[in-house]
């Protein structure tokens, strides 16, 4: 597979980010919502690096994808998903493709009571939005290429893999 980002590459960005984020959250009631799956690994590696006070709440969303590359209807299962009243809330997702997923959970994250919501993803595929969501931190700008690895899925597989790789046209054409 061909290495779009190395570990070494994820893991300098990601200590950037922490930088990044820090400043904004100190001396506030402060929650990391990851979104299931795909974000684990990133929240992981994320967390570690803030040396703030914070909580780390889950949620799952899933655009039913299988084998296709492109999304399908969304289904968000809040069940798992901590109370988030009166906090603020910084949402951390694998990657902003058509930003479906990130809009709606924006959405559902405020009616849940969040005092303010962000986002932040450690990939943006570019060219590829359709739905108006603002970002606030971005990882890494990509082509529209479908991806896998550090917990980006097909088919709910390759998601261990520790760099990011284009996954080859041939195995989902
Ligand atoms: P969106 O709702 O269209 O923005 O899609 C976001 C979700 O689709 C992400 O959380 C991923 O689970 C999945 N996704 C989008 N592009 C890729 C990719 O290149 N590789 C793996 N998963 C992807
Ligand atoms: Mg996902």
């Amino acid at each position: 597979m061909r290495v779009l980002l190395s570990e070494q590459q994820i893991q300098n960005r990601i200590a950037e980010l922490a930088d990044a984020i820090e400043p904004g959250y100190r001396d506030l009631p402060f929650t990391i919502v990851g979104v299931l799956t795909g974000s684990l690994i990133f929240v992981a590696d994320l967390v570690r690096r803030l040396e703030v006070p914070l909580r780390i709440a889950l949620i799952q969303a899933s655009s039913y994808r299988g084998k296709a590359t492109s999304a399908g209807e969304l289904h968000i299962a809040s069940e798992i998903l901590a109370d988030v009243r009166g906090r603020h809330v910084l949402l951390l997702d694998d990657i902003l493709d058509t930003g479906q997923t990130l809009k709606h959970l924006v959405q559902h994250l405020i009616g849940q009571g969040a005092l303010s919501v962000k986002i932040c993803v450690l990939l943006r595929k570019q060219g590829k939005q359709v739905h108006a969501v603002d970002i606030d931190f971005v990882g890494f700008e990509i082509p529209d290429e479908f991806v896998v690895g550090y917990g980006l899925d097909f088919n709910d597989e390759y998601r261990n893999l520790p760099y990011i790789g284009v996954l080859p046209k041939e195995m989902y054409e």
